[in-house]
């Protein structure tokens, strides 16, 4: 049985790299043959427990039950701080809830990120994976894909200009890809 994919950015921004990044995973999974679902996290609410209370938003809804029907979720995560952006945490803060639903847990996981800086994401990419670790999701450690100095990093399309960052994204969504089948069949 073909495993699905559930792919997310922790970006909002309209010419976001790390929705560049993902459109990139995204198309290269599809060519494989896989179904590829992107999910975009701008209509999460920002997390409160007084609204919780009052029943889960009708995105956030969606979000859970698309990450439920997915075997490989995609993340491309910004770096804000060195850290997690707040977009990210929060609709994963969300996804988690109400307590002890979790659809997260036990889902393979594979992460990317584009920054203008350096570094590529290197740093906000060992605080996503403890927020990985806390919601259970089994998140390929390697090949690392931290896309630096991203403002030169795509062409006019949006397409990856450098081979090396293009070869670990595709060898780390094999990865994925096979670790997601090995659990599914
Ligand atoms: C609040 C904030 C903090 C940032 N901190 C970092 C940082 O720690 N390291 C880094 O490489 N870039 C940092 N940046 C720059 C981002 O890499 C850059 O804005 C990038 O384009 C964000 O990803 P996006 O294009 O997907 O929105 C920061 C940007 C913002 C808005």
């Amino acid at each position: 049985m073909s495993i699905k994919i559930l792919a997310f950015a922790g970006s909002l921004r309209k010419d976001s790299l790390n929705k560049k990044l993902l459109a990139n995973a995204s198309a290269y999974a599809r060519a494989q043959g896989f179904e590829v679902e992107v999910f975009d996290l701008g209509e999460i609410p920002v997390y409160n427990q007084d609204i919780e209370d009052t029943g889960l938003p009708q995105s956030v809804i969606r979000f859970k039950t698309a990450i439920q029907g997915a075997d490989l979720l995609m993340i491309s995560a910004p770096e804000y701080n060195h850290g997690i952006s707040g977009v990210l945490k929060n609709a994963i803060d969300w996804a988690t809830r109400p307590d002890g639903d979790n659809p997260f847990s036990g889902k393979v996981g594979i992460l990317m990120g584009a920054s203008d800086g350096r570094f590529g994401t290197a740093r906000g990419q060992i605080d996503v994976r403890k927020l990985l670790v806390a919601v259970d999701l089994l998140t390929i450690p390697q090949p690392y894909v931290y896309v630096a100095e991203g403002d030169k990093q795509f062409d006019a399309e949006g397409n990856l200009i450098n081979e090396k960052n293009k070869a670990s994204l595709e060898k780390l969504i094999a990865r994925g890809i096979a670790v997601a089948e090995k659990l599914k069949n």
